[in-house]
């Protein structure tokens, strides 16, 4: 695991992810979902949640994607890892993985889930600085970006400046993920902002159908950089 303060100008040391979460715990399902609830009571901007993602989420973050021909995937935002299992089992060995998450304690479960997983602490605005750490020269140089971030819970200068640096390291044709909940994104202006930035940022947006298994039901958004 890489792991540093949230501070933009803070430079991660890479350490393995079960170092920093002090070994391998086994992740249990009551304690992780402890860990974000209390995450989002002390944050409900930053984490935007009551709950982790489930599993038929998980499913439709990845459904449809081609990793075949990939090299690098990010995940921004894990939180404890709702979607890594489904990610990195999609992705062939061999395809570079690494997250971004800002807040340390959903960090440290993640680390225990997955303890191979490498991990920055930060945030999603510093991707081409932890690209440049991965050895991924700092642009085009990734293929898909899965992100579990709040968005709808975000003023418009940090969805703005997320979705720009993410552009700027995904190679052309490359791959953006990220979930809503259902009726947040066509209710709320932040939603609705959210969904016309996408369709600035990117050549493709399209939207799966309503994932019911999930609290709150939610949809993926899939968009596809021009080129
Ligand atoms: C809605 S939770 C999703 C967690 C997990 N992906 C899931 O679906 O269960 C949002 C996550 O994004 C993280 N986060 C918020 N702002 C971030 C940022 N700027 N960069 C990286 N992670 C961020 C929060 O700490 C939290 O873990």
């Amino acid at each position: 695991m890489a792991s540093s303060t949230s501070s933009s100008s803070s430079s991660p040391a890479s350490k393995p992810a079960a170092q920093a979460a002090g070994g391998g715990e086994v992740q249990k399902p009551l304690a992780r979902a402890g860990t974000f609830a209390k995450a989002f009571v002390f944050s409900p901007g930053t984490v935007g949640a009551i709950a982790p993602s489930s599993q038929a989420l998980a499913a439709a973050m990845v459904r449809g994607v081609d990793f075949s021909d990939m090299r690098a995937v990010i995940e921004y935002g894990p939180g404890c890892g709702s979607f890594t299992g489904a990610i990195r089992a999609a992705a062939p060995k061999g395809v570079k993985y690494f997250a971004i998450e800002l807040s340390p304690k959903l960090a440290e479960r993640f680390a225990a889930a997955h303890p191979d997983a490498r991990l920055y602490i930060g945030s999603a605005t510093e991707v081409a600085e932890f690209c440049r750490q991965e050895n991924l020269s700092g642009h085009v140089c990734v293929d898909a970006v899965f992100s579990g971030l709040p968005f709808a819970s975000f003023g418009v200068d940090l969805q703005r400046s997320i979705l720009e640096r993410t552009v700027q390291v995904l190679r052309p044709g490359g791959i953006f993920r990220t979930f809503a909940y259902s009726g947040f994104s066509a209710l709320t202006p932040a939603g609705r902002r959210f969904r016309k930035l996408l369709h600035k940022h990117f050549g493709s947006v399209t939207m799966s159908k309503t994932v019911w298994k999930n609290l709150p039901p939610a949809f993926v958004y899939s968009c596809r950089k021009e080129g």
